[in-house]
């Protein structure tokens, strides 16, 4: 088997993906699985197009930061490096699209304890906190961006945020015996450590755990990590939404995997 580049594909590249996805996605009408009909109407339909005013006034103010700071790149190379927090805020960050549907998902299934791999400045976190049923655990590596991110949250009034600072490989076993209803995987985007993480969170999953997947098309490793995670015996339904990639557990489900245009 020849070894998978770690190395995010060209803007270019992505762009005709994105193109051939949006061609070939299902619509509703071309979806027979109960389950992913149901997910496509109250989840997809139903992501709410409101405008988060109070979340993208804080994701505006952090795109406009001259702030610099030492940022240690856990999910690279390890090393500390001077970046600027808008350049974060402008790359790294789910946009509002996605971070909505996150939100929905956590609403319509009405999971009440989130667990979020990447926390970054914490943008998507307060999405899912808007709603109050739920409790937030959201792990990161660099410790300067999780205190940005604890700010951000502190300034929108949410108190059901708590976060584990800390390299993954360390910190992923202080979690005890907890399980949560959503996984969202966003850090660290490469082959070896996205399927460890997933074999490793599976003690942390119960039967109805819906893992969540960032950016399943960003590079061949990733590309690898979502074929591998989709052919896991213990996977049941997957679907592919290009820039997430949603993966039921839920052993009474049938085995199957959906591209759905989003
Ligand atoms: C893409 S960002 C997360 C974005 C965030 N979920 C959002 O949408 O607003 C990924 C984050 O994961 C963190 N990360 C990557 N690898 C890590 C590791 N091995 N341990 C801890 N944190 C890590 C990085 O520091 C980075 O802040």
């Amino acid at each position: 088997m020849t070894e998978k580049s770690a190395k995010p594909y060209s803007k270019l590249k992505i762009a005709a993906a994105y193109f051939r996805y949006r061609f070939k996605g299902l619509t509703k009408h071309g979806v027979h699985s109960p389950k992913v009909f149901e997910f496509m109407e109250e989840v997809l339909d139903r992501t709410s197009k409101s405008r988060n005013r109070k979340i993208e006034r804080e994701r505006k103010r952090l795109k406009a930061s001259k702030q610099i700071i030492d940022f240690t790149d856990f999910g690279k190379s390890g090393n500390l490096f001077k970046k600027n927090v808008s350049d974060i805020a402008k790359n790294a960050l789910k946009p509002k699209k996605y971070a909505r549907l996150i939100a929905q998902t956590v609403n319509y299934y009405k999971a009440t304890s989130v667990l979020e791999l990447g926390t970054s400045l914490g943008i998507t976190t307060a999405y899912i906190a808007q709603n109050k049923h739920v409790k937030v655990h959201s792990m990161e590596g660099d410790p300067t961006v999780a205190d940005i991110a604890t700010t951000i949250w502190q300034h929108l009034g949410y108190k059901n945020i708590t976060t584990t600072i800390g390299d993954f490989n360390a910190t992923l076993g202080s979690l005890g015996d907890k399980t949560y209803d959503i996984i969202y995987i966003d850090g660290n985007h490469r082959l070896e450590p996205t399927l460890r993480y997933f074999e490793q969170l599976q003690q942390h999953a119960h039967e109805k755990t819906l893992f969540i997947f960032d950016d399943i098309h960003y590079s061949p490793q990733m590309e690898k990590a979502w074929e591998t995670i989709k052919a896991n015996d213990s996977v049941r339904i997957t679907v592919d939404l290009f820039f997430l990639g949603y993966v039921f557990i839920d052993k009474t489900l049938p085995k199957q995997d959906f591209t759905l245009r989003y």
